[in-house]
């Protein structure tokens, strides 16, 4: 897995947030630390949901991309969280959590079901008992990826301090192995093009259920999207909401 520059570098990480506004996924997981006494958010990019839960409890946010963590820590109550700079699949913190997190799709940054099966077990290894976790990965099977074409996903964005930006993505799939590979790029005002190659994978659910399992965690519910509707064929989202036994 190399770096990808959308996370990694301080220009395109600029527009992280910008581009990220309606988020559904962080104001379920407010509702789910409500009594938590702490929280761990696995890739946690800009930090935006785990600062938001910094006060009255503990809060650690693990994410390998420093200029993701740059951001993160500026951010109010970013000061209130421990942030690590690591990776999903390998970090041991020492410690357990009522609640463990990954929001955004992170879980689809990695590619292979053993890295995938990896950071379930990294899950499992800081849950407190009776600890809860929540995650979510996109349908394969609604192909949302068909929407990222040039065509479909050209945007103006309103950057801070660059003004308005034309941006597009560029997609491929590879059916065998449900890797996408797109590219997301912004025009400046200046004509110069900022642009990140990036893979995601798509796994199904009985993929991601057999991997709990084997982690000794327990599926409680199957969400279909962040607003908590039951799982279906359908759903945009695969969303396990699980228990450490
Ligand atoms: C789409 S962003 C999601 C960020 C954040 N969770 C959110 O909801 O806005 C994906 C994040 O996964 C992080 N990531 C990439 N590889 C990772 C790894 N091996 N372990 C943990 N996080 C990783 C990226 O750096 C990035 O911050």
């Amino acid at each position: 897995m190399g770096e990808d520059r959308l996370y990694g570098d301080p220009a395109l990480v600029a527009f992280y947030d910008v581009e990220s506004t309606v988020r559904t996924d962080f104001d379920f997981c407010r509702r789910l630390a409500r009594g938590c006494g702490s929280v761990l958010d696995l890739g946690c990019g800009t930090g935006e949901l785990a600062a938001s839960l910094s006060t009255g409890r503990e809060v650690f946010g693990v994410d390998p991309a420093g200029a993701m963590l740059d951001v993160a820590r500026r951010r109010p109550g970013g000061y209130g969280v421990t942030w690590v700079e690591g990776d999903a699949r390998s970090v041991r913190l020492d410690r357990r959590f009522d609640l463990i997190v990954l929001t955004g799709h992170a879980f689809q940054v990695f590619l292979t079901e053993a890295d995938r099966r990896t950071v379930i077990e990294t899950i499992a290894a800081h849950l407190a008992p009776g600890g809860r976790f929540v995650f979510d990965t996109r349908n394969p099977a609604r192909e949302e990826w068909r929407e990222w074409t040039e065509e479909r996903s050209r945007r103006i964005v309103e950057h801070p301090l660059r003004g308005r930006v034309e941006a597009w993505n560029e997609v491929d799939c590879d059916p065998a192995t449900m890797i996408v590979t797109y590219r997301t790029l912004y025009r400046l005002a200046d004509g110069a093009v900022l642009f990140a190659d990036s893979r995601i994978a798509f796994p199904d659910k009985d993929e991601v259920e057999h991997a709990i399992r084997e982690a000794g965690l327990v599926a409680e519910r199957w969400l279909g999207d962040w607003s908590g509707a039951v799982w279906s064929p359908e759903a945009p989202e695969i969303i396990p909401l699980g228990r450490r036994p």
